[in-house]
């Protein structure tokens, strides 16, 4: 055991450095020394996950307002649970953002084009429906490309987009299923 453990020391930095990193560069905030990834890089992703976010809080919100005008108010409170669910994804990455140094970019000029999804444009139930299964595919996908880019390099920033990742996954399911109660088949058309 205590070979096990001299060996764990290895890899500690002692409390006198860590004292003394923790006091310098004070206009670092949470930016330690240690950090291991490229602030200026995460930054630049993260502002692309905000404005994906902030385009799906505003698509879904869109979709829980029509929908409840169309047909479903139990979809439209589907719809609206996810807007909730996206704005707390928009603001956990922001908030990232703001703890490395950075502005959240919610400027509504070129958001469209920072963001990995889309829209949409409404239309009927399915559609919407069909329009939201999309968005979440592709986030999934897009977020899973994320978590292996940060590794072992950014595990806060890795962490937070897990269980974004985890949420994503539930959305696309729910998604799914209501394709499946509307439109009868368990599949998207090509
Ligand atoms: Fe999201
Ligand atoms: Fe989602």
């Amino acid at each position: 055991m205590a070979t096990k453990a001299k060996d764990q020391s290895a890899f500690l930095t002692d409390v006198k450095t860590l004292r003394e990193r923790a006091r310098q560069s004070l206009d670092d905030g949470a930016v330690m020394p240690s950090y291991q990834g490229d602030p200026e890089k995460t930054i630049e992703l993260l502002q692309a996950v905000v404005a994906t976010e902030l385009v799906c809080v505003l698509r879904y919100q869109m979709h829980a307002i029509s929908a409840d005008g169309i047909t479903s108010k139990s979809v439209a409170a589907e719809f609206e649970e996810h807007a909730r669910s996206e704005q707390g994804h928009m603001l956990a990455a922001a908030n990232r953002i703001d703890q490395l140094g950075g502005v959240p970019n919610f400027n509504p000029e070129g958001l469209a084009s920072r963001s990995a999804t889309e829209y949409g444009e409404g239309g009927n139930l399915v559609e919407m429906i069909k329009q939201n299964l999309i968005a979440e595919r592709l986030v999934i996908e897009h977020y899973q490309e994320l978590i292996r880019y940060f590794g072992d390099s950014d595990p806060t920033t890795r962490i937070m987009l897990e269980h974004i990742l985890a949420d994503e996954e539930d959305h696309a399911s729910d998604m799914h299923d209501l394709l499946v109660a509307h439109e009868g088949k368990p599949f998207l058309e090509g």
